[in-house]
């Protein structure tokens, strides 16, 4: 995937990721947006004409002049009467994004794991299955809806799960939700009704989960996770009931639930009547063709597994589904209508028009490719830069573990490397307690470009190396 640079000014330079097809007008203007709003294009700076700036990018000649109009429109930028286009000079921009003269980093590449492609969001589909919703909708689905959520969208939702994540579920197991964060607090409060008092989460682990479980009035207890995913002896151990776990791509380390702890975790469940809460965030991205179906199609009756289309659209819709077993899903469902009285209607009817079109699909498919080269983007950067560290779990999803070398101290490493600009995310921070371990830095690379991958490595490369003795 090529990535490409174009100057601009002797300043400011506009980055494109070409992976992407269809998102370059789209980009482009971004990119604008950003240097502007950061001072890098000062008030009323000339920019280049589109005929320069088409050339310079290898885009064509219109869509430079479509962006240069959206911008404008949104005021932005100005044309004067000569033709030129300039920055508009009412515009409010950071007076301290200007880098001192020499300076030779000006934005931050940040590794933030969970963080999906935000450029690539697919706003014209969204519209497209928004527009959709709101002609076809009844009066019915402007008005209070059903708790449980839309029964057009959780029959479309049930046979999507069905279909891609070898789920087993009917429409009256699916409750909407905003998102895995409420899906899995609705979760917690109905199972702390019903008796449970103590639930595991994963060490190291998705750091919101403790807190999740406090705020619902139980007690968490870590239960430490290895190269095959949670121990399930170490779970056997503690006196919980349930445990929130992540089989598809573990938070942080990216192991997969391996197939022999699967079992060993419904015979658990067995013995203890326990229920497994499977956060399944991110499974739509597998790289090798080896799908890994959902734990709750292995037991439907044992499982609350919770979809959310935060890292396959983008997190700002908040929307996400529960597959409950069919004994918890009405609790769950009064629950969310104690919370909240229902998710967004309109939003749902889209979500539901976006699947059923197969336009999800297709923009699942796009995404997996862009990951897919951006994963490459960061084993070659660090094979370069970096060879003796160990990276783990890259068969999925958009984040992957970097084992730093012995002695390498890790909160000192993370610090350096945000002096020069780059946030690396130390492993610390996700063990539950403090527990010890390796050092480590969790890398996200969903939302950065093959090229601020690469540059972002390259800026932190002598930090990376093994310490002489
Ligand atoms: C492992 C994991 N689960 C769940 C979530 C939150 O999902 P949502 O935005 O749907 O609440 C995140 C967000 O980053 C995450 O990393």
């Amino acid at each position: 995937m090529a990535v490409e640079w174009s100057g601009l000014t002797p300043e400011i330079m506009l980055q494109l990721d070409r992976g992407i097809r269809g998102t370059l007008g789209i980009q482009l203007q971004a990119a604008l947006r950003t240097a502007i709003r950061s001072g890098r294009l000062r008030a009323g700076e000339r920019l280049p004409s589109s005929r320069k700036l088409a050339a310079d990018l290898g885009l064509s000649r219109g869509l430079v002049q479509g962006s240069y109009e959206q911008l404008a429109a949104e005021g932005y930028l100005t044309a004067t009467a000569g033709g030129a286009t300039r920055v508009a000079l009412t515009l409010r921009q950071s007076t301290t994004a200007r880098p001192p003269a020499g300076a030779a980093v000006d934005t931050v590449i940040d590794f933030s794991p969970g963080r999906p492609d935000l450029n690539s969001f697919p706003a014209r589909d969204w519209l497209w299955a928004y527009g959709e919703a709101i002609r076809a909708a009844s009066r019915r689905d402007i008005g209070y809806g059903e708790p449980a959520g839309s029964p057009r969208l959780r029959e479309v939702l049930a046979s999507y799960a069905q279909r891609v994540r070898a789920a087993s579920a009917g429409s009256a197991d699916v409750v909407v939700c905003n998102g895995f964060t409420q899906g899995v607090g609705l979760t917690l409060r109905v199972l702390r009704e019903q008796g449970t008092t103590t639930v595991a989460v994963e060490d190291p682990g998705h750091g919101e989960m403790t807190m999740q479980v406090r705020g619902a009035g139980l007690r968490p207890v870590p239960v430490p996770v290895d190269a095959h995913g949670v121990v399930v002896d170490a779970l056997r151990a503690t006196a919980a009931t349930a445990v929130i776990l992540t089989p598809a791509h573990q938070t942080p380390t990216g192991v997969v639930l391996a197939p022999e702890r699967r079992q060993e975790l419904l015979r658990w469940a067995d013995e203890r009547d326990g229920l497994m809460i499977e956060d399944d965030y991110d499974s739509e991205f597998r790289y090798d063709r080896r799908p890994v179906g959902a734990l709750q199609g292995l037991a439907p009756d044992r499982v609350v597994m919770i979809g959310t289309v935060s890292k396959s659209l983008g997190p700002t819709l908040r929307l996400g589904w529960i597959l409950a077993p069919r004994r918890l899903a009405p609790a769950i469902a009064e629950e969310k209508h104690r919370n909240d009285w229902g998710t967004n209607g309109l939003d749902q009817l889209a979500l539901a028009r976006l699947v059923e079109s197969g336009r999800y699909d297709a923009h699942l498919r796009r995404m997996r490719r862009a990951y897919a080269a951006k994963r490459i983007a960061l084993t070659e950067a660090l094979r370069q830069h970096a060879p003796h560290l160990r990276l783990t779990g890259l068969d999925a999803g958009f984040h992957a573990v970097a084992t730093l070398p012995e002695g390498v101290d890790e909160a000192a490493l993370v610090a350096a490397a945000a002096r020069r600009a780059v946030r690396l995310h130390g492993m610390r921070r996700y063990r539950v307690h403090g527990t010890s371990g390796p050092p480590a830095v969790v890398l996200g690379f969903g939302d950065l470009s093959a090229y601020a991958i690469r540059s972002g490595i390259a800026r932190v490369a002598d930090l990376l190396q093994p310490r002489p003795d």
